[in-house]
């Protein structure tokens, strides 16, 4: 049968040049490429031997369904003419393959029932076309992380709990293939020498892999997921995260410029609540947004976004956060806001807050207020600025108006914890005061942790601001809550 997405006879006995057979990755000597080296045209299929541990069926059906796949995947790569794919469409793609498949089973005298050989098609066209096993993971809507260590344990996060999948990779070796697929799509590599990336996949998605020999026992990634629908400040409250009433203090505490830090550990959900909480910033706002990683999503109508650039092979060409939130100052914003505060751009986040980009935000990694002041000072001492401690509490008291705590709990839930205001300094002390938090009252047989949202009592210290700026909160949002 001729088709365009086929290599003719004679186009195949030709010796390979790059430029015949489309993406360079097909001639390549590196290592991490060889699997794609083309092979001989006939390929016999060996009998797949049963393991010990392969003693149930479904093991051994599971261990026969990877060898088939292993062998089809060469003959597509052999078979298929990879520069006519660019211009082909999905439907074409995939009746093409399955013809090529259908083909090969006979010619390897492999039955397959029907469903198998499905699955079988829908594999097959993601190892061409997509990311192999990550595929299925990311397109499936409810999964927000994936994690793989190494080739045969890959892991997914629904709903805030994490999951073992049935995926695996054949091998170390399809799972780095899998890897260079992804980095070299977005112009970066991965390698002995250069072990760890961190990148945004085309669809925005986050995207961190370290391979051997740092990665002591196969290449370890992270993705998170880019979701387009970004939780707003309503589903947040439907979900629990918090209450309406914090959500209308929150309201005003952005919407009259207060500075922001939203704290938590990782994955607690900072990303989402700093992407929500921008949404009450006025549309007529200048708002320029400093990230490692670009994933927040700015509703408003000027938005300027910057995202930090490793160095490049020869170690040079390094944009920091820092740099960015340089520039940014002299780009007349009316607000800043950087994803996440890790390192020395402090120093510039904490003088943005105080000289007059009111209404500034950012994230760190902290388990509390307190701790998350602490933070703030470590990073400013680690920066290597040499400022006597009060001084440097003076500025973080002055620069910070409110941090709010987020927190992913055991049962997987994701919470803001408590909100808590910045009242001003005692001594060498900062002074503060929670003004909500959540209160946990106990445990249900499955896990589920039970409590509610709470006022601590304590009125606003902002409260006159709020109202000067329009915000007349009513004084009973801040009221304890008992259960
Ligand atoms: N309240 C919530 N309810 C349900 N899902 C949430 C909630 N908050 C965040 N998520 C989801 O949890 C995941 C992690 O959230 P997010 O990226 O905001 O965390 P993070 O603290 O910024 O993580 P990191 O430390 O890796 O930067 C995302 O997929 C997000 O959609
Ligand atoms: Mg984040």
């Amino acid at each position: 049968m001729f088709s365009r997405y086929r290599k003719n006879a004679e186009a195949s006995a030709q010796p390979v040049r790059p430029s015949a057979v489309g993406p360079a990755r097909h001639v390549s000597s590196d290592p991490l490429r060889a699997e794609l080296a083309p092979r001989p045209a006939k390929q016999v299929a060996k009998p797949v031997a049963a393991t010990p541990e392969a003693a149930s069926k479904d093991e051994q059906r599971k261990l026969r369904m990877n060898k088939v796949k292993s062998d089809l995947h060469r003959r597509l790569l052999d078979n298929l003419n990879l520069s006519a794919l660019d211009n082909a469409s999905e439907s074409e793609l995939r009746s093409e393959i399955n013809s090529i498949v259908a083909e090969a089973l006979v010619e390897m005298d492999v039955v397959l029932n029907s469903e198998d050989r499905a699955t079988l098609n829908r594999d097959l066209f993601f190892e061409v076309m997509g990311l192999g096993p990550l595929e299925p993971l990311l397109q499936d809507d409810s999964v927000n992380d994936i994690l793989v260590n190494g080739p045969k344990k890959v892991f997914v996060e629904r709903a805030g709990k994490l999951e073992l999948t049935d995926v695996t990779f054949r091998d170390e070796r399809h799972l780095l293939r899998i890897i260079d697929k992804i980095v070299s799509a977005v112009g970066r590599r991965v390698d002995e020498s250069n072990p760890y990336v961190d990148a945004r996949l085309a669809d925005g998605s986050r995207f961190n892999a370290m391979v051997q020999p740092v990665a002591v026992d196969g290449a370890l990634v992270s993705i998170r997921k880019f979701k387009k629908e970004k939780l707003s400040i309503n589903d947040l409250v439907n979900f629990g995260a918090f209450s309406p009433e914090m959500a209308l203090y929150l309201e005003a505490a952005v919407s009259t410029r207060l500075n922001v830090i939203v704290s938590g550990g990782t994955g607690s959900g900072k990303t989402t609540t700093l992407n929500a909480l921008s949404s009450f910033i006025g549309h007529s706002e200048r708002v320029l947004t400093i990230e490692d990683t670009a994933e927040l999503q700015l509703q408003g109508e000027h938005v300027g976004r910057m995202e930090s650039r490793p160095a490049n092979m020869e170690g040079k060409g390094a944009v920091t956060q820092r740099d960015c939130l340089r520039n940014a100052l002299r780009m007349r914003p009316d607000r800043i806001i950087v994803g996440e505060t890790r390192g020395e751009e402090v120093i510039d986040m904490l003088q943005a807050m105080n000289t007059g980009h009111d209404g500034s935000m950012t994230t760190i990694h902290a388990n509390s207020a307190r701790d998350g002041i602490s933070r703030l000072e470590n990073m400013v001492a680690m920066a290597g600025i040499e400022m006597p401690l009060k001084a440097v509490r003076s500025q973080i008291g002055s620069a910070v108006n409110l941090i709010v705590q987020v927190s992913r709990m055991q049962d997987g839930s994701r919470r803001m914890m408590s909100i808590t205001e910045i009242t001003g300094m005692e001594g060498e002390i900062i002074t503060m005061q929670e003004i909500f938090r959540f209160e946990r009252t106990g445990i249900e047989p499955n896990g589920k942790i039970l409590g509610h949202f709470t006022g601590t009592g304590l009125r606003s210290h902002y409260a006159d601001r709020f109202k000067r700026w329009g915000f007349d909160l009513p004084s009973s949002i801040y009221d304890q809550v008992k259960a």
